[in-house]
């Protein structure tokens, strides 16, 4: 059997109809860029957040770096991220012109470590971007409070987790604003690149839109700015796929509760937690292998039997090759956890439209893997969950 890691195709199919109309629509209608299928989609992305403004965009790292921008945070001002996160967090920050400070995530979570922001901050943070990573959103109660005492702006790198939640809390209600990206492979991905930015900052949203579009918002009339702008085509299919969103995500909770049944005897890899009262929304489901010198050996081994499995991200931001190319860079103190995360991460096969048959053929080929390497398994957690104590709470 082949399992891919995407069902792009699938999912096309599924809704074809929905999405071709909207195509045509905009087609037909002579308007491809910040024409009336943008508006309505931008209306309805707001509506789905529950914020009153949402702005398209190009793609999901410019409604990072569009949003410090907008903020006013540029050179000489420090930007708190995750150490663990994909590359274009830390890169949007230092479009901006601004310093990536790097901090350790919560062992268990993989979300940025509230007590290690707070160890982070100097005379010059000015921002913290945490990511809802994998799907599952950081303690955004627990960031609020430091970003209120220490007056920090909040911008929640949301590529990964639209239609996630927190225990009581929503995404963007308590941040300045939450970018996301449409990239193909995302929850809501459309065929190609695209982004956006959700706020309920009025001023923010009016500068958003005027980077955006070269400095304008009246023809003729420029300041500087970009051309960063989600056009009509993709905005026609987001708009048609934004209506399954909750239901695929529902689907990818299915298989996530589907993995973590089939392999929780597994003695070899640690299985990724769901929080008590969040939503995660799977975008991911991670496995860490409890030594890293299993894991691309469980990656190469389910290649080969036909599974499409990845690692989300084997090399931390600050181990990258040349790193940091000349940009103002700082890791806050040891970041551990991000370490052995990116030691020991495998990603297994996530998408709604995947078939019960499938999920279950990775679970026995996983269960295979172990079974040849379970006497060697350390006792309890391995080394990207145990010993790396983390005094937050959040685990
Ligand atoms: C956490 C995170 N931040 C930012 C981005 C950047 O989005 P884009 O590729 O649309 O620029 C991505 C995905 O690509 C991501 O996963």
């Amino acid at each position: 059997m082949k399992v891919e890691f995407y069902g792009h195709v699938r999912q096309y199919h599924n809704i074809k109809s929905e999405i071709d109309q909207n195509i045509q629509t905009v087609l037909e209608s002579g308007q491809y860029v910040m024409g009336p299928m943008l508006k309505k989609f931008e209306a309805e992305l707001a509506a789905y957040h529950g914020t009153r403004f949402a702005v398209g965009l190009g793609n999901g790292t410019d409604a990072i770096w569009l949003a410090l921008m907008g903020l006013g945070i540029g050179p000489g001002d420090e930007v708190i991220t995750n150490a663990n996160t994909f590359f274009a967090t830390a890169e949007a920050i230092w479009i901006a012109g601004a310093t990536a400070v790097l901090v350790d995530c919560c062992p268990d979570t993989k979300c940025i470590c509230p007590e290690k922001i707070e160890a982070a901050i100097t005379p010059k943070t000015k921002a913290i971007i945490p990511v809802h990573l994998y799907g599952q959103c950081a303690d955004m109660t627990a960031i609020k409070k430091i970003a209120d005492k220490h007056k920090l702006r909040v911008i929640e790198d949301n590529a990964q987790a639209i239609g996630a939640a927190g225990l009581n809390f929503k995404i963007a209600q308590l941040s300045d604003a939450a970018t996301t990206s449409f990239i193909i492979q995302k929850n809501l991905g459309t065929f190609g690149d695209s982004g956006a930015l959700v706020t309920n900052n009025a001023e923010l949203d009016a500068r958003i839109r005027k980077l955006r579009n070269h400095g304008s918002t009246q023809r003729n009339v420029h300041s500087y700015g970009f051309n960063s702008r989600l056009d009509d085509l993709h905005a026609g299919v987001l708009s048609a796929k934004l209506k399954h969103i909750d239901a695929w995500n529902d689907n990818r909770r299915k298989w996530a509760a589907r993995y973590t049944a089939g392999l929780k005897s597994c003695k070899t890899i640690d299985l990724p937690v769901e929080l008590p009262g969040y939503r995660h929304v799977f975008h991911l489901y991670v496995v860490e292998t409890k030594k890293p010198e299993w894991r691309d050996q469980l990656v190469d081994f389910l290649v080969a039997s036909g599974i499409d499995a990845k690692t989300h991200y084997s090399i931390a931001i600050h181990k990258q090759p040349d790193y940091p190319w000349g940009r103002p860079a700082r890791v806050a103190g040891p970041v551990p956890n991000a370490e052995a995360n990116a030691a020991c991460c495998v990603s297994l096969p996530m998408f709604p439209e995947l078939k019960p048959e499938e999920v279950d053929y990775v679970v026995e080929k996983v269960k295979e893997w172990d079974a040849k390497f379970a006497s060697q398994a350390p006792e309890g957690k391995g080394l990207a969950r145990a010993g790396q104590t983390c005094g937050c709470g959040n685990k």
